[in-house]
């Protein structure tokens, strides 16, 4: 049997653990892992934290019951909740659980590596496999839908804004061409399009289609969106006291994430006041400096860390209903699919604790 402790190398890990564990010292303290996974980060979390329990949040039922099978084998299965939903339902997760108040979030976004290997899920380039690239299987959108459905103009975005693409509107124009007498279904199909259509002078290192495959997972798994969507929860939940820590791969995930952040370091006043009233003070403090980044070391051993970029705040004091307004602008009021633990037979089975309200 595989060791699942393989699979997946926890990025940045160490400096993740130093994150989060201090706001996890109390009893009763509760962290959400936003983005379980393989429970990589997530059983060094609760080792650290010896008086805390964490809420593991994944949409792929996959990776849950392999990080629950893990939690098991660790230990720590009476301190740890799965939950089969995506992040951006968050605060409807908290109430499910009957809880307000956590101290910790943690996200690490994209996929896994065991996604990534997973040949017949289309994630990769790599491998010929359907057109699928979902990571939550039972939603109906798939890549191969994105490229049968959407018109020209609306996949040149999606390749431009989401994979950096240069040649976004000729690879666009093309498979609004082909697909009309040979559907596309398969990566090999979009590989091979992709080659005819980029010229050879203009390649990046590796696969030309590289771009191209990062932009329809994104676009598939609404990954931009739910998170600009989550940020704002995960703020409207946390204590005081309580640190956000996020990993992002992309550079469109960290500018959301670096502007999020920016709202509740800054002062919300005009410049020139004789003295700043409290709602107007920082409400986060910020415990890395910019953004963190692998080091050569990390990067030789795991190049999934490449790209990585670490951002972590603290909440130092409640936020403002005004400014609480301001950082959730399409607040969401997804509910939780009921039933999804249970689905898995995860639930730990111990009755939800009250968060705390410190
Ligand atoms: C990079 S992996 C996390 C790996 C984990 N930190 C570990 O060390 O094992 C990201 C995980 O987040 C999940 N994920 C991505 N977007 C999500 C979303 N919107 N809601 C819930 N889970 C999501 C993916 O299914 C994947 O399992």
């Amino acid at each position: 049997m595989t060791d699942i402790t393989t699979i997946h190398q926890p990025v940045l890990l160490e400096r993740c653990v130093a994150l989060v564990a201090p706001a996890l010292a109390e009893p009763g303290s509760v962290a959400v892992d936003c983005t379980l996974g393989l429970a990589g980060h997530a059983t060094h979390f609760l080792k650290a934290a010896p008086e805390a329990r964490l809420i593991g949040i994944d949409r792929d039922t996959e990776a849950l019951g392999l990080a629950t099978e893990r939690m098991r084998r660790e230990g720590l299965a009476d301190r740890f909740t799965p939950v089969h939903a995506a992040f951006d339902e968050f605060a409807a997760v908290l109430a499910d659980q009957g809880i307000d108040r956590v101290q910790a979030v943690f996200m690490d976004l994209g996929l896994s590596s065991l996604q990534i290997d997973e040949t017949d899920r289309g994630f990769s380039y790599s491998h010929d496999a359907p057109l699928d690239m979902r990571m939550d299987v039972t939603q109906p959108l798939t890549a191969e839908r994105v490229l049968a459905t959407y018109d020209a103009e609306s996949l040149a975005r999606i390749f431009r804004d989401y994979g950096e693409e240069r040649f976004a509107r000729q690879i666009a124009r093309e498979i609004a061409a082909r697909r009309a007498h040979e559907p596309l279904t398969t990566s090999a199909q979009l590989n091979r399009l992709v080659d005819e259509v980029v010229p050879q002078a203009h390649r990046p290192a590796g696969n030309p289609a590289k771009r191209v495959f990062q932009a329809l997972r994104i676009e598939v798994n609404g990954e931009l969106d739910k998170l600009a969507r989550t940020l704002p929860q995960i703020a409207a939940h946390l204590a005081v006291g309580g640190r956000l820590v996020v990993e992002s791969y992309h550079s469109l995930e960290d500018k959301t994430v670096k502007s999020f952040m920016n709202q509740g370091l800054k002062v919300d006043a005009p410049a020139g006041l004789p003295m700043i009233p409290p709602e107007a003070q920082p409400f986060f403090r910020e415990l890395t400096r910019g953004a963190v980044k692998a080091d050569e070391a990390e990067i030789a051993s795991n190049p999934r860390s490449a790209s990585v970029r670490l951002r972590a705040v603290e909440l130092v004091r409640p936020i403002p209903e005004a400014r609480m307004r301001q950082l959730e602008p399409n607040a969401t009021n997804a509910t939780v699919r009921r039933g999804a633990h249970s689905r898995r037979g995860g639930r730990t089975g111990q009755p939800a604790r009250q968060g705390r309200n410190r």
